[in-house]
């Protein structure tokens, strides 16, 4: 342990103070991401769906329909998954600086290459949803699916640069082994946690479809045949056999995580979640026995208890990040504080220097002596004739001695005089004009 403590990059922080209390900071953190990831879930979730009904529906028309339908709420849902990321990016920007910024570095060019994607995807989904009834008619039904299925591959695919940056960020041990995206993709347990993510998007978007298809205003004219109760039966099924896969899933995500961040608090956090689970699934189940008429009639509660779920689980992630960090923020801590004290000795030494001794203007003149007399040209012009040009304007001389130009063409450059510091400068300069006038008094 002590060993990889030791090859863990530290970097030092910069003690500027949160703009906000650090628990709202964490507050607002879980409660946006989990939010926002609701809706990236039914992204992709509905992009995947929507590529295996259109399939169906070459057999049979009424999948067709049906995936245009669910289509049609793809791309409202991406953009509140872009617009709700925003905060969750903001607050971890925030509260793990240094971990976040690590990680983002570490996989810059994937990380930069998601604009692109994301603007792709987005496109792909908006030209799909589009030109399904007119290149489905003008025969051009493959290159519909192929548009489909191309944005549901970059939606696959996006979420992976995020969770491969998230899970590095917890691991500051690994950093200087990363080199970039696909290594950092193989460290941890990226790949537990993508199908975790996975599983999850086709539950939610299982239990948003059967909420708003079976939804009581809504039409049915044009989804051939579809019944509601069928509709809220087939997104039901959806959702209640994933989560039961959820129950494979979520162990073994949870023990590939690294230990670091493993406590008690969070197996207490996880288990209470996933007894929780336990009980949505039961009732979810139980929903799906009832008979046409009652099925539905339970779905708030569902939706009530997937959501403490969700919860849970989501605050059980921000507990584990927390306790995998925690050594490394200790130890950045202590760097940070050893740099500003050995900062304020430095200071404090050099501020303990003996001052050297103020010099008189004459003692000072001595630096321009050796070329400046008063009355007689030596390397530079006499001071008589400075304090012609100079009558009344010391400051034009601290100018000129700072930066000499080039004026007599029969005499050198004049050496730059700068080192002597402007105020020094400014009584050299006074003192050179009472002797210039002095000298051409005579
Ligand atoms: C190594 C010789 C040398 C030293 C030392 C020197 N000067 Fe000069 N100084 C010159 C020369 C040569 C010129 C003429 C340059 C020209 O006209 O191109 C000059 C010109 C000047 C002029 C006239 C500028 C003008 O506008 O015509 C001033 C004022 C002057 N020096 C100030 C100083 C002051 C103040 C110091 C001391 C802090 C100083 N010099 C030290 C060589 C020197």
């Amino acid at each position: 342990m002590n060993a990889l403590l030791a090859a863990t990059p530290v970097p030092r922080d910069l003690p500027l103070p949160l703009p906000v209390p650090e628990w709202l900071l964490v507050f607002c953190l879980v409660v946006f991401f989990l939010v926002h990831i609701l809706f990236v879930n039914l992204m992709v979730g509905g992009s995947v769906l929507v590529v295996v009904l259109e399939w169906l529906g070459l057999k049979n028309k009424r999948w067709d329909a049906l995936a245009h339908e669910i289509a049609q709420t793809i791309t409202v849902n991406k953009s509140l998954a872009v617009v709700m990321g925003i905060g969750p990016l903001l607050c971890i920007n925030l509260l793990y600086t240094m971990q976040w910024y690590s990680a983002n570095a570490l996989t810059g060019h994937a990380w930069l290459l998601i604009v692109p994607l994301v603007i792709t995807a987005f496109l792909l989904t908006y030209l799909h949803k589009y030109t399904w009834d007119s290149w489905t008619t003008g025969g051009r039904k493959t290159l519909h699916q192929l548009t489909g299925i191309a944005a549901a591959l970059l939606f696959l695919f996006i979420p992976l640069i995020f969770l491969a940056n998230v899970n590095l960020m917890l691991i500051p041990s690994e950093w200087e082994k990363v080199k970039g995206f696909f290594s950092a993709l193989s460290i941890g347990n990226v790949l537990p946690r993508y199908l975790h993510f996975m599983a999850a998007s086709l539950a939610m978007t299982g239990l948003f479809l059967a909420g708003w298809l079976g939804r009581q205003g809504s039409d049915f004219s044009h989804l051939d045949g579809f019944t509601r109760p069928e509709l809220r039966r087939f997104f039901y099924t959806i959702c209640a056999r994933v989560t039961l896969a959820q129950f494979v899933l979520g162990p073994l995500l949870l023990f590939t995580l690294p230990s670091a961040g493993i406590t008690t608090q969070v197996y207490v956090i996880i288990f209470s979640g996933a007894s929780l689970g336990l009980l949505t699934l039961w009732v979810l189940f139980g929903e799906l026995k009832r008979p046409d008429a009652t099925i539905g009639s339970r779905y708030w509660l569902i939706v009530l208890l997937f959501s403490l779920v969700v919860l849970g689980m989501g605050s059980g992630r921000h507990v584990y990040r927390e306790a995998a960090l925690a050594a490394h923020k200790t130890q950045i801590k202590e760097r940070t504080e050893r740099y500003y004290t050995a900062l304020a000795e430095f200071n404090k030494a050099h501020a303990a220097m003996p001052q050297v001794a103020e010099q008189s203007p004459e003692q000072l003149f001595m630096n321009c002596a050796a070329c400046h007399a008063p009355n007689v040209k030596l390397v530079g012009p006499p001071l008589t004739e400075i304090a012609q040009i100079y009558a009344g304007n010391p400051d034009g001389i601290v100018a000129w001695a700072k930066a000499p130009g080039k004026k007599r063409p029969e005499l050198p450059q004049m050496p730059p005089m700068i080192h002597l510091g402007e105020a020094n400068l400014r009584k050299i300069a006074e003192l050179m004009l009472i002797k210039g006038a002095a000298a051409a008094a005579k």
